[in-house]
């Protein structure tokens, strides 16, 4: 098994290790409220043994559903918003070719398309007209069942399903994964007798990649949910199994970060060196914005891109407000090898780089970025892994989740809810007129 690996020593410029050291006693403190469950928010831990405690019978019952549902298009729409979406589509795009939605580069495997993390009108007028030309599938994913976003893209894909193949044949074509007793979109599911898959109780939405919510999608999209639990259970060992620093790199992790908020940093920029991982940086953004922004408290998180955002970022990164921290997600692996070719005429002066790897010359541009940064005052913490696919994006999906834990307890704030959320859906329905509202 090959773990990810977490370096800090280009952030001791601005703390030192004895600093993060000194972290330690409060880090394993938050690390105890989370395997005893005794603090706030306790019952919202389900996610710490999800890789161990999946029920083998609902694996493959979704198995099931997910061969039976790819007989049926090529592409399906799934339906959620922020826990309920962010998840599948961070590993989806993280595995997928860039080039996946042309039938010819993805081959046999579905195409997933979402809906319900938008309220655009063009959005929902094109990716009707796009559902008029293909044969397609629905999941709708609502852990309340009652959130407006999703609730008003399934009334319309459902209305275009039940129009386009018949109210008994659409019922075939849609899953839905919510709540097991209560919500709007459980009762539609069991009156339409839509196989239905439970978010448990104990699993709040953006930690809940590892239940039905991203597991559906992921395994629909052709990628091997086995793996990335497997990649997830390993990741827990070391989590669960190790309390020194050195060994426990989300224990690090949730230590450099505080102790380098706690000196004044107020932003953290996940910064991923290839661009299938942007949404991996806005499932992050999500994990650690919605467990850490309360009671005004709480590293901004942001994220870069490079060397695209170098490009655009990377004036204010280096010379700008001194506000934040770098954590650099790295692979040291491509899955594919591309070289530069040699051109006899040598008209763009590129032949110092002829045959050289473009992972060699990204890397190069990841360590002179960081160079740059250091010099800049800005620390940076990197994240290794070894290459993407379904077993280290498992890893990272675990180290994060269980950092964020660890952090958001140190930090002193309840990791697990999300009161903030609700301010503006108050103000939306008293202005759409909604009855109570
Ligand atoms: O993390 C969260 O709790 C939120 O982002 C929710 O996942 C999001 O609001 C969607 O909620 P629901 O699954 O109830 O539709």
């Amino acid at each position: 098994m090959k773990t990810l690996e977490l370096k800090i020593t280009h952030s001791q410029h601005y703390v030192g290790a004895d600093e993060v050291q000194k972290m330690l006693p409060s880090i394993l403190e938050a690390r105890e409220h989370l395997l005893k469950g005794d603090a706030a928010g306790n019952d919202f831990l389900g996610w710490v043994n999800l890789p161990e405690e999946t029920d083998p019978a609902m694996m493959k019952r979704l198995k099931d559903d997910v061969a039976r549902m790819s007989t049926k298009g090529q592409v399906m729409v799934v339906i959620g918003i922020g826990g309920s979406y962010l998840g599948a589509r961070m590993v989806i795009e993280a595995l997928q070719s860039e080039f996946a939605a042309i039938p010819e580069v993805r081959g046999n495997k579905p195409y997933i398309v979402y809906a319900g993390h938008t309220l655009g009108e063009d959005y929902y007028h094109q990716l009707l007209q796009f559902l008029d030309t293909v044969d397609y599938t629905a999941c709708v994913i609502s852990k309340s069942g009652t959130t407006t976003e999703p609730a008003v893209a399934f009334r319309l894909v459902k209305q275009h399903l039940e129009k386009k193949y018949g109210v008994a044949e659409a019922a075939t074509r849609i899953i839905a994964v919510t709540d097991a007793r209560r919500g709007a979109l459980h009762d539609i599911a069991a009156q339409n007798n839509y196989p239905a898959y439970v978010i448990p109780d104990n699993v709040g939405g953006r930690f809940s990649v590892l239940t039905p919510v991203g597991l559906i999608p992921i395994a629909m999209a052709g990628y091997d949910i086995d793996r990335l639990m497997q990649g997830a259970r390993d990741m827990r060992s070391i989590c669960l199994g190790n309390t020194s620093l050195e060994d426990n790199p989300a224990l690090m992790y949730a230590a450099v970060r505080n102790a380098i908020y706690r000196k004044g940093i107020k932003v953290e920029m996940l910064v991923s060196c290839q661009p299938n991982l942007r949404y991996l940086a806005e499932w992050w953004k999500q994990l650690y914005g919605e467990s850490e922004g309360k009671e005004h408290k709480g590293l901004l998180p942001h994220s870069l891109s490079i060397t695209t955002d170098l490009h655009s970022m990377g004036q204010y990164v280096q010379d700008g407000e001194r506000l934040m921290m770098e954590t650099m997600l790295r692979v040291k692996n491509s899955n594919a090898e591309v070289r530069v070719p040699t051109d006899e005429k040598n008209l763009d002066g590129l032949n110092y780089l002829a045959n050289r790897r473009l992972t060699e010359i990204n890397d190069c541009a990841a360590d002179g970025t960081i160079q740059a940064h250091v010099d800049g005052g800005v620390p940076v913490v990197e994240i290794t892994v070894d290459k993407i696919d379904e077993y280290t994006i498992g890893q990272l999906i675990y180290f994060f989740e269980f950092a964020c834990g660890v952090s958001g307890y140190t930090l002193g704030v309840n990791p697990f809810d999300q009161p903030g959320v609700e301010a503006y859906k108050r103000n939306m329905f008293h202005l759409l007129g909604k009855p109570g509202f």
